[in-house]
């Protein structure tokens, strides 16, 4: 059982001009795998505010997973990476790297992602892109791992059998 945070990044969802689809779409994606939300928030395009709310979800012993949706891309506001990098003690490219590779087969603009991934205490930070369309596929790619990802963050020892080793 995995638990989620998920943390929508955006102005406009923020100010009220626009409904929050992202969020409530990936709710909907971590609950379908069996796992729990156990957070949602909003914030607008500010480090600041982006940084605070993922050093408090950090400190909570019972988050596994934050999800960030929204702000990843080149717009002028859009720096939810660089407030996830200043949180991050260790950075895990593996993700954003499969995540733009299978995006990539869907859309040219996979390439205009500048999401990051990685580490800070025993949590797991993953920025995804903002549309709730893009948002959901890019989990999609990466939920195969979260289980074992999660169980080796944890320190579990049984974490070793979920390993596959080429025969
Ligand atoms: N990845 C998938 N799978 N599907 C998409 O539609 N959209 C892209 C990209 N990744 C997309 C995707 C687009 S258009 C942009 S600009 C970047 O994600 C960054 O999105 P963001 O600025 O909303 O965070």
């Amino acid at each position: 059982m995995l638990r989620i945070a998920i943390l929508t990044v955006s102005d406009r969802a923020f100010q009220g001009q626009r409904e929050d689809r992202s969020g409530p779409a990936l709710a909907q994606a971590v609950a379908e795998r069996g796992w729990k939300v156990l957070e949602t928030g909003l914030v607008p395009d500010d480090q600041e505010a982006i940084r605070t709310a993922l050093l408090a979800w950090c400190a909570r012993p019972d988050i596994d997973i934050v999800l960030t949706t929204g702000g990843t891309g080149f717009g002028p506001r859009d720096v939810t990476p660089e407030a996830t990098r200043a949180v991050l003690e260790r950075e895990a490219p593996g993700l954003p790297e499969a995540m733009r590779a299978a995006s990539l087969r869907i859309t040219p603009h996979a390439m205009l992602s500048r999401a990051v991934a990685g580490i800070r205490g025993h949590t797991l930070i993953v920025n995804l892109p903002g549309s709730p369309k893009a948002a959901v596929e890019n989990l999609a790619v990466i939920a195969e791992v979260l289980p074992h990802a999660v169980q080796l963050l944890r320190g579990d020892p049984d974490a070793e059998r979920g390993h596959r080793h080429p025969s």
